[in-house]
């Protein structure tokens, strides 16, 4: 079976899977971590090199407070408590996104964390995709352009590689395959640029439930596709 080089995957559901059980929102995020730490160790043992998982998107600050401060709190205590196994399987972290939201105490643990994990972490890249947007990316990666422009005094050549570059995936190749749980079957502003050619997996599942058993399903079914990229077999 081939192994996808790399895994996406929009990991929804929680507020769903917690309501059907009479609680909070938040008991579902938490519930979530658990699926994070499985289907992250599962991917490092069978070879996956590149894991990005979609955790908070641009659009989700404006939740209610209390969740967003309720999911924030658990970032933190997430990026403290599963250290350990992050670096006893050689799993190095990334954070993408527009991190200038997050607090500082938040980003220190993220720094330390990616400093920490960077050495000896050469197994799989374990990528938080934190107040991510697809175009804020894309938007973002146009300024830095113009303004490099601006320094250099004149309109600098551009490529698709070239502009790949000012993504804030830099040196991250594209997925391979993105999963998306819970029934959902829309990219709501994940990579757009990025998954010009990604195979989409969609599955019923809620994120809490989701387990190791339910990503060799979606590798499965990855491994029937082909992949043409617009050229005939
Ligand atoms: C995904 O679960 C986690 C985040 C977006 C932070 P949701 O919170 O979107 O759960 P549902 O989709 O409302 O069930
Ligand atoms: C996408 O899920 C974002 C994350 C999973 C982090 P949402 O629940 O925010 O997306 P919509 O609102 O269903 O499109
Ligand atoms: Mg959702």
């Amino acid at each position: 079976m081939e192994i996808p080089q790399h895994i996406s995957i929009i990991m929804d559901g929680n507020g769903r899977w917690a309501r059907q059980q009479g609680k909070r929102r938040l008991f579902g995020h938490n519930a979530g971590v658990e699926a994070v730490r499985d289907v992250t160790t599962y991917c490092a043992e069978i070879g996956v090199k590149y894991l990005s998982l979609f955790a908070f998107s641009e659009e989700n600050w404006d939740r209610p407070a209390d969740e967003v401060k309720g999911l924030m709190e658990l970032l933190l205590k997430t990026m403290i408590a599963e250290r350990d196994t992050l670096l006893k399987n050689h799993i190095r972290l990334q954070v993408i996104g527009n991190t200038v939201r997050l607090s500082p105490s938040l980003m220190d643990a993220i720094h330390d964390l990616e400093r920490e994990s960077a050495v000896g972490g050469d197994r799989m890249a374990m990528i938080v995709m934190l107040s991510y947007s697809g175009k804020w990316d894309i938007l973002q990666a146009v300024r830095r352009y113009t303004a490099d422009c601006l320094a250099a005094g004149k309109e600098l050549p551009i490529d698709e590689a070239g502009f790949s570059g000012y993504l804030a995936t830099a040196g991250i190749p594209d997925p391979d395959l993105l999963v998306r749980t819970s029934g959902e079957q829309r990219i709501s502003n994940y990579m757009l640029w990025q998954t010009a050619y990604t195979e989409f997996y969609y599955t019923p599942v809620l994120w809490p439930d989701f387990r190791r058993s339910d990503l060799e399903q979606a590798i499965s079914d990855f491994n029937k596709r082909q992949r043409r990229y617009g050229k005939v077999e």
